[in-house]
């Protein structure tokens, strides 16, 4: 079980990201270095109706530990439920809420985002998960809805609530992902509660972390986006933020070691449909950024390449092909 309050700081954690932080990638990511892992969300609602897709999404590797488990709805009761079968069955370090999720068909059912909207609803979704779980309880939100500083008066309310942490991505909802993360609002959430507080959104490094962290004022980071395709930023954030010993960048051996490890534990664990769930994570290991790094790769031509990758050995042969050498023999 996680205590939030004695974990080692600044805390770094992979951020909860749908259909990206499973099983396999929370392997990849803690492999690399990363501390503490957030699972993608999954529905109370499914969860309460013992829907098996569901139920499987929630299952962990014990190496994964420590893991938070996010769930979503808008129903304290099923909430609740949900929290329970889930600790009983899974039996993972934290639960987390969310209360952050812009996406329609989510704040159009009263949860994510919507919940900074309603003060009481979201203080009866802290306190019925409380009572129904032994593990902590944390909330990951915005900074409001429309207004960028709703979060000063809606940290009190999860205060009061119960929650034992809060992570806030410092923009709103109707931001979306648009602008940038505002890290000085979120210090003056920090500043409203007693709690433990991550910062999130656009941290990607060590240099944005250092600056989110005295900006803030958080206890930690999560990093969401700036970890696909880039297990290593942990190894960087752990070195760099705690033992300020400067970023490595991977070689192109490792990063190619990464991606078949990664595509290895997909096939693991999703059987043949493995590979092609694995496509959406592959173009971020080949981002256009990388060109300084590796200029004789082609990477429209690799990228269009390995979104149609379907076995293993296909997807070794692609980046096999990658090499300088296989490039100065022509
Ligand atoms: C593909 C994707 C899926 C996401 N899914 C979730 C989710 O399941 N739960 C959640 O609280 N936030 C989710 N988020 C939001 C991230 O956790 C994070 O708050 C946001 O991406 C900003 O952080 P970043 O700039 O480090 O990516 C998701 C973001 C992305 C890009």
């Amino acid at each position: 079980m996680i205590d939030w309050k004695s974990l080692p700081r600044p805390i770094i954690a992979l951020a909860p990201m749908a259909d990206m932080t499973d099983l396999p990638f929370c392997l990849v990511c803690k492999s690399r270095g990363a501390p503490l892992v957030f699972r993608e969300m999954v529905s109370s609602e499914a969860v309460v109706r013992m829907n098996p897709k569901t139920l499987e999404m929630a299952k962990f590797d014990e190496r994964e530990r420590p893991l938070v488990q996010q769930i979503f709805g808008a129903d304290p009761s099923v909430m609740a439920e949900a929290a329970r079968i889930i600790e009983e069955t899974f039996n993972p370090d934290g639960i987390d809420i969310n209360m952050g999720c812009p996406v329609y068909n989510i704040v159009s059912n009263f949860n994510g985002a919507s919940l900074m909207r309603e003060p009481e609803r979201a203080t009866a979704i802290v306190n019925a998960v409380k009572d129904a779980v032994t593990v902590p309880v944390s909330v990951k939100t915005r900074l409001g809805w429309s207004k960028d500083t709703d979060v000063l008066e809606f940290v009190k309310v999860l205060e009061a609530a119960g929650a034992d942490l809060i992570s806030i991505h410092g923009r709103t909802k109707e931001q979306g992902y648009s602008g940038t993360s505002n890290w000085d609002r979120v210090g003056e959430a920090r500043r409203n509660t007693s709690l433990p507080v991550l910062v999130n959104g656009d941290i990607t490094s060590v240099e944005t972390a250092k600056d989110a962290l005295s900006r803030s004022g958080a206890d930690g980071v999560l990093i969401g986006r700036g970890a696909l395709g880039n297990p290593w930023v942990f190894r960087d954030l752990v070195a760099g933020l705690r033992d300020n010993v400067p970023a490595q960048p991977p070689t192109l051996d490792e990063r190619i070691a990464v991606v078949r490890e990664h595509a290895r534990l997909h096939v693991l664990r999703y059987g043949e449909r493995g590979l092609v769930k694995l496509r959406k994570h592959l173009p971020w290991y080949f981002k256009k950024e990388l060109r300084k790094q590796y200029p004789w790769i082609d990477f429209n031509a690799l990228r269009g390449k390995l979104v149609r990758v379907t076995t293993l050995e296909e997807l070794d042969d692609i980046l096999e092909g990658q090499h300088e050498r296989n490039f100065s023999r022509l």
